[in-house]
């Protein structure tokens, strides 16, 4: 079960990030759900308060494997690895599949997410929902309102006036600053390594200086 995490752990050591034991207690009731359909488990999860419940308090323990990169309560500390504290449920999940299926890539990613059955996942998705974000605060003020703009124009259809997405799409209202600039020029470029035909769609008119102002502003959101 957790060769996954091991191999993923050689290889964030060859990135030179390596720090913390891969292990992580299963409790039994867990085990058995390797194989179980997520969106189905996720709509049985969220319809059993007690389930939900045992199973935020395993993805608080799955949690403490991920905080070395997406930092204690999925408050990044490094601005190119992405917050996952207050990210919506669905989409998170949306993103492991996509991991798991090769649409996105990231080897070490790929490795972490084959070592973790749906209950883990179910349970990690809900811890992070659960946690505050700290928002970036943006220096310069100028950027930020010209970002502002580029952002009410251009992103509150879909990611909310307040940046927060739906159940969906993304949260990126105080995302981590070189993370947003990183997937924006993704989209927009059409990489292979994450694409996504309608953010493509909506990030092909910006040039790099519209994404710097953006970036200062969401990252910047409460
Ligand atoms: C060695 C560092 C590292 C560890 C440990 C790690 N991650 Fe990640 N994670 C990343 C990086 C880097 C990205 C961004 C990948 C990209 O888009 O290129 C990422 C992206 C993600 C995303 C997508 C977020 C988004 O906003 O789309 C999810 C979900 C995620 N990780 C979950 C986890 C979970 C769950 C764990 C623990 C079981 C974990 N990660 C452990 C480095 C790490
Ligand atoms: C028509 C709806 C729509 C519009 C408009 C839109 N987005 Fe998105 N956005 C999405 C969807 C859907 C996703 C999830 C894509 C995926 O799975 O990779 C997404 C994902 C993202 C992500 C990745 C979040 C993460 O955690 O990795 C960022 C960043 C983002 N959008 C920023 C923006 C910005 C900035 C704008 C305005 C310039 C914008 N979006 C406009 C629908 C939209």
């Amino acid at each position: 079960m957790w060769k996954g995490i091991v191999r993923g752990w050689v290889l964030a050591c060859l990135a030179a990030v390596c720090a913390m034991p891969p292990a992580l207690a299963q409790p039994a009731k867990a085990r058995a759900t390797a194989h179980v359909d997520l969106d189905a488990r996720f709509q049985e999860v969220q319809a059993t308060p007690a389930l939900a419940g045992e199973l935020y308090r395993l993805g608080r323990k799955v949690a403490a494997v991920c905080a070395h990169c997406h930092g204690d309560g999925g408050n990044s500390t490094k601005p190119s690895i992405p917050n996952l504290a207050g990210q919506n449920p669905a989409y998170l999940l949306e993103q492991l599949r996509q991991f798991a299926d090769g649409r996105r890539r990231n080897e070490f990613m790929e490795g972490m997410i084959r070592a973790m059955n749906a209950d883990e996942k179910i349970g990690m998705v809900l811890f992070y929902a659960d946690q505050d974000v700290r928002p970036q605060p943006a220096a310069d003020q100028a950027l930020v309102l010209k970002g502002q703009s580029q952002f009410n124009k251009n992103c509150v259809r879909c990611h909310g006036s307040e940046g927060r997405g739906s159940a969906q799409i993304a949260r990126i209202a105080g995302q981590q600053p070189d993370y947003l600039r990183t997937t924006l020029r993704r989209y927009r470029d059409g990489v292979d390594v994450r694409s996504n035909s309608i953010m493509t769609a909506n990030t092909r008119y910006l040039t790099d200086p519209d994404i710097e102002a953006v970036v200062a502003y969401v990252s910047s959101m409460p």
